[in-house]
């Protein structure tokens, strides 16, 4: 039976830590990092990603600002508003929660956020930062994910470390971070995908699984080898009566049976996606760190 990583416990152990540091820094700045998040639309999935944010921007002492504005909005005014946060000095992290509607170039939109307060570490140049080794924000879900392998001293160095799943949200970054000749990286990575006629041959092969193909349940048992490590990134909701509010969230993975089989897994919730959260936070107050420092 695998030991079950508690992300929500190490979530609330950073956001601990950063709360402390803000209260250090107050006095050493005179001021307090800041968090702008900006929702366009009613995606329901969304509107909950964006308000635990905001909660734990909160829970930790930290200045946060929530920007709603519905779907009609034009992509000039939406770059607009970024613009007005680039130049706004209560504010060290700009956050768009994706998707955005279709009127809406998303690439156009990261690319007009200060690389600096980009806590998301999507902007292009963040990116190759993040691809070539040099220092940089990581994506908050790939960052978690680390901090969980820290935490629980998983090493993937030498490892062979399976990603299902290519987005420029998780897989890709996950794989590029994992590659990187660095302490608690330098593993031997395999992307594999939708495209793969059998995504089983890929990860049966894995030490460590990061599942992050968004389809419910879909790493069986059959599909892993035994004392793997299962990071499940799935966050799906799926239709359940038995619930209030009419769904329930898994994961990518069959957590019952493949737990049986893996040395470590992660249970969704109370996984991954808290420690995106808290990740968040920590890249604010880098951002906050690096930008207040330069101007003394
Ligand atoms: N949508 C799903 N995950 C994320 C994320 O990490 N950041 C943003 N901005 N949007 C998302």
């Amino acid at each position: 039976m695998a030991v079950i990583i508690d992300g929500k416990k190490i979530a609330s152990e950073i956001k601990e830590e950063l709360k402390q540091k803000i209260e250090l820094l107050k006095t050493k700045y005179n001021k307090i990092p800041g968090l702008v998040t900006i929702l366009v639309g009613d995606n329901p999935a969304s509107q909950s990603y964006v308000n635990s944010k905001v909660k734990a921007c909160s829970e930790i002492g930290m200045n946060s600002m929530l920007e709603r504005h519905d779907d009609k909005i034009s992509q000039n005014d939406l770059l607009r508003i970024i613009n007005k946060y680039n130049n706004d000095n209560r504010f060290h992290g700009i956050l768009v929660q994706l998707p955005l509607p279709k009127n809406i170039n998303e690439d156009t939109v990261i690319e007009s956020i200060d690389p600096r307060k980009d806590v998301d570490g999507f902007h292009p140049v963040n990116v190759g930062n993040l691809v070539i080794g040099k220092d940089t924000f990581y994506p908050c879900t790939p960052y978690g994910i680390f901090e969980l392998f820290k935490r629980y001293s998983i090493d993937p160095k030498g490892k062979h470390v399976v990603v299902a799943g290519r987005s420029n949200i998780v897989g890709k970054p996950v794989a590029n971070i994992l590659l990187q000749k660095k302490e608690g990286a330098n593993a031997v990575v395999t992307v594999c995908h939708s495209a793969a006629k059998d995504l089983s041959v890929y990860t049966k092969q894995a030490d460590i699984l990061i599942a992050a193909i968004g389809k419910p349940n879909f790493i069986k048992e059959n599909m892993v080898k035994e004392g793997v490590v299962v990071i499940d990134v799935g966050i799906n909701r799926i239709e359940d009566k038995t619930k209030a509010k009419g769904y329930r969230i898994v994961g990518d993975v069959d957590f019952e049976n493949v737990s049986r089989k893996a040395s470590f897994i992660t249970p969704v919730p109370g996984g991954v996606g808290l420690m995106t959260v808290a990740m968040l936070m920590k890249n604010t107050l880098e951002a906050f760190e690096r930008i207040e420092s330069q101007k003394n």
